[in-house]
């Protein structure tokens, strides 16, 4: 339900109040998702120390309703320490826990005291994550505007460059000990999740048993083939789709691309977050027909062979494409809405993943 709550918002300008002591806290509602609600907060600061600026703006996230808000505070917890990990850029300013009571306020900043044991949040807590702003548009804006405008594939090459370097920046990192267990234990959990999610979760329409059973044979035969090659571990991101890849500067070759919303899913072959990112991709492609998305899945895709001298990275995509496949089918995923294009998507990644390689299927415009 992506509407805001005035109750919500009432309580954590309250909040926000304290934890800035400060008089005055715009709060913007920008969306709600997966149980949690995201603002834009402005803050005036009249203290000395900040003489130079007369307002700071912070991205702050709440989670305020549903049974575990433990679950939300471990997501983000684990979200801000491997954002920390990749010195992406520093900006988790604290994950508060507090009573929805004002006068009764209990807050503890986990990124600062993270020994502490896990406050207990209780069901009328609010848990609140503050976080820098980054201006800016997420690559999904980015690329959905360049492709109404029609887009120019040569100029673009600097967009891919610089998605891939964010990536890389994660990608490099390397495990120093028991790769080939984390390796392979990574392809397992993998296999697991597959276990789990075809024959309960995947519950649209367009898919039946006999699909079912076919696709999962698919995930088997695909983790089967990426078994013991811990020599491809890398560092990774774990959930890398448009919408979490910020670009603070859309407007110069240089610049970066910021990599928000770490995942769970901290280490693993970096086919595992390119094949999710391509795939995020296709969806758009396939939902407009517009070829602009074709020519940046290809550059991006020749850009990071070459740069990670990896002969094999269009068949290690197969990785990502399975998953993000279910997350793109699973109704408590992000779900296509439009049923043709799920049933176009669901088939071409099937055949990729019979192909073993990744491809972008032919269409007419
Ligand atoms: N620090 C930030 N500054 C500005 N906008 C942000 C920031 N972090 C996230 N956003 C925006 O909010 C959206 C949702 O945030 P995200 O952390 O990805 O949460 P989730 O995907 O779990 O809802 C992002 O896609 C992006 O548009
Ligand atoms: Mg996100």
């Amino acid at each position: 339900m992506n509407v805001e709550n005035e109750d919500e918002k009432r309580i954590t300008v309250e909040i926000l109040k304290r934890i800035f002591r400060c008089r005055s806290v715009k709060l913007e509602f920008l969306r709600r998702s997966g149980g949690s609600s995201t603002w834009r907060c402005t803050i005036l600061i009249p203290e000395a120390e900040f003489a130079q600026e007369t307002e700071k703006r912070y991205f702050v996230k709440t989670k305020i309703s549903g049974p575990i808000p433990e679950e939300f505070i471990i997501e983000r917890w684990r979200s801000n320490c491997m954002a920390k990990r990749h010195d992406v850029l520093s900006k988790h300013l604290g994950i508060y826990v507090c009573n929805n009571q004002s006068s009764e306020r209990f807050e503890r900043d986990l990124t600062k005291h993270c020994i502490h044991p896990l406050p207990d949040p209780g069901k009328k807590s609010i848990v609140i994550e503050i976080q820098s702003f980054l201006n800016g548009a997420t690559l999904g804006e980015v690329l959905t505007e360049r492709a109404q405008v029609g887009f120019h594939k040569k100029v673009d090459s600097h967009l891919a460059a610089k998605v891939c370097r964010a990536f890389a920046k994660v990608h490099n990192q390397r495990l120093e000990i028991n790769q080939e267990v984390v390796y392979d234990e990574s392809l397992q959990a993998l296999l697991e999740r597959f276990e789990k999610y075809v024959p309960s979760r995947i519950v649209h329409p367009i898919i039946d048993r006999a699909t079912k059973l076919h696709m999962y044979g698919l995930g088997q035969e695909l983790v089967d083939k990426w078994l013991h090659k811990s020599e491809r571990l890398c560092a990774l991101h774990g959930d890398l789709r448009c919408d979490n890849i910020i670009l603070p500067d859309t407007s110069t070759i240089e610049g970066f691309a910021a990599l928000i919303d770490f995942s769970r899913t901290p280490w693993g072959a970096a086919g595992y977050d390119c094949g999710r990112f391509v795939t995020d991709i296709l969806e758009f492609y396939l939902q407009t027909r517009n070829e602009y998305y074709r020519l940046f899945i290809e550059e991006f895709i020749s850009q990071y062979e070459t740069l990670r001298n990896d002969p094999l990275f269009r068949e290690e995509l197969c990785l990502g494409v399975f998953p993000m496949l279910l997350i793109k089918l699973n109704p408590s995923g992000t779900p296509i809405e439009d049923l043709t294009i799920a049933k176009q998507l669901y088939e071409h990644c099937i055949k990729i993943l019979e192909a073993g390689k990744f491809f972008i299927p032919q269409i007419a415009s």
